[in-house]
């Protein structure tokens, strides 16, 4: 009798002893899968793979919030914080590269004959403000658009975090309010210059030539050659698509969808991107590229002998039209009595 007690003290024992150990053990270790952060990938991955998406339970109205992850999602984070960083940077850089090795080669490309001191009218003070306003609007878009792209990499451990958030917060607001003079401007212009933009064939024989700036040609034009004639195009097209894809982030799900904002997102910025760096060409060419050029749309006129060799067929018309004396011309400075 006395060893069957003995035994069943041992059994009862033994039993609060491992009754002890039990309830004193992390709760982690009674559920591995919530504190296993491989379990829960599995766990998280399964959902996707089954569901397409993760999705909870919230409070606020918004139920697309309650969306934490869907497969597109991811590839368009993966395009947002890798693929767009590369094709902006080789295209913007690639540009600024190839634009310094042809400066180097080729150097201005000078009034081959000289200045003639006489000018003649080429855009008037509206055109003028036209361009510079969208101009303006423009290189404020770019680098406040291409803060989002590329800010937090390049300047947050620069800056610090509290500064970046700042600047951002005010590039942020220029980019959405400069947005409307923008897109006044682009279709002002789209309506302005339209019918000196329709190509022809004169365009071909200009492009057969290098447009006088590859080599020393200097092929006819009429106002605007095949060159002008491409960005004339390209701030209209590549205007009315980031304004377009830009108006969708603005004003989100407004008859839109996630998926419809990705798309816009990756049209926005491709755009964006690729604009920037064919307008560095056009800013290029217009300044240190090509003498005489940058007094068209700064004083809005130029010299004749400018004309002659860059639009030799407008200046014919301009000749017929208001005759090669008449008050469109103007001397470069009154001569001193
Ligand atoms: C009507 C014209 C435009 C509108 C309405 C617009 C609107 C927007 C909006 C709403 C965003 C998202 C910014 C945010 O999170 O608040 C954005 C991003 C961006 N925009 Fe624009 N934008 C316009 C023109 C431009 C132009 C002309 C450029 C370039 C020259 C540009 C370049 C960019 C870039 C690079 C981004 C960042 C893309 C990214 O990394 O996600 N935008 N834009």
């Amino acid at each position: 009798m006395a060893k069957v007690f003995a035994h069943m003290r041992l059994i009862a024992g033994a039993l609060a002893l491992a009754f002890i150990v039990a309830t004193a053990m992390p709760a982690a270790a009674q559920q591995p899968n919530s504190v296993n952060p491989a379990g829960a990938v599995v766990k998280e991955q399964q959902l996707l793979d089954q569901l397409k998406k993760i999705e909870g339970r919230g409070t606020i109205p918004d139920t697309k919030s309650y969306v934490i992850e869907h497969p597109a999602g991811r590839d368009w984070r993966e395009f947002r914080t890798v693929t767009l960083r590369w094709i902006g940077g080789i295209a913007i850089l690639g540009a600024l590269a190839v634009l310094i090795i042809f400066y180097l080669v080729r150097g201005m490309v000078k009034i081959e004959s000289g200045r003639s001191g006489r000018n003649i009218v080429r855009f008037n003070m509206f055109e003028r403000f036209v361009h510079w306003m969208t101009a303006t609007c423009f290189i404020i878009l770019a680098i406040s658009g291409l803060n989002i792209t590329f800010g937090r990499p390049l300047f947050v451990s620069a800056f610090g975090s509290e500064a970046f958030t700042t600047w951002s917060e005010w590039a942020r607001y220029a980019h959405h309010y400069l947005s409307f003079p923008f897109t006044i401007g682009v279709i002002i212009i789209f309506l302005m210059w339209i019918a000196g933009n329709i190509p022809n064939r004169v365009d071909i024989e200009w492009l057969k030539h290098g447009g006088g700036i590859v080599g020393h040609d200097h092929p006819p034009a009429y106002r605007f050659n095949a060159g002008q004639k491409a960005i004339y195009w390209i701030v209209v097209l590549g205007g009315g698509a980031v304004a377009v894809s830009g108006y969708v982030l603005m004003f989100p799900f407004y008859g839109t969808d996630i998926s419809t904002m990705e798309s816009a997102q990756v049209v926005h910025a491709v755009v964006a991107v690729l604009f920037i760096a064919v307008m560095l060409g056009h800013i290029y060419i217009g300044t240190i590229g090509m003498e005489g050029a940058f007094e068209a749309m700064g004083e809005g006129t130029v010299d004749v002998n400018w004309a002659k060799e860059h639009h030799s067929l407008w200046l014919e018309e301009e000749n017929a039209r208001v005759g090669p004396n008449e008050s469109k011309r103007q001397p470069m400075a009154t001569p001193a009595e």
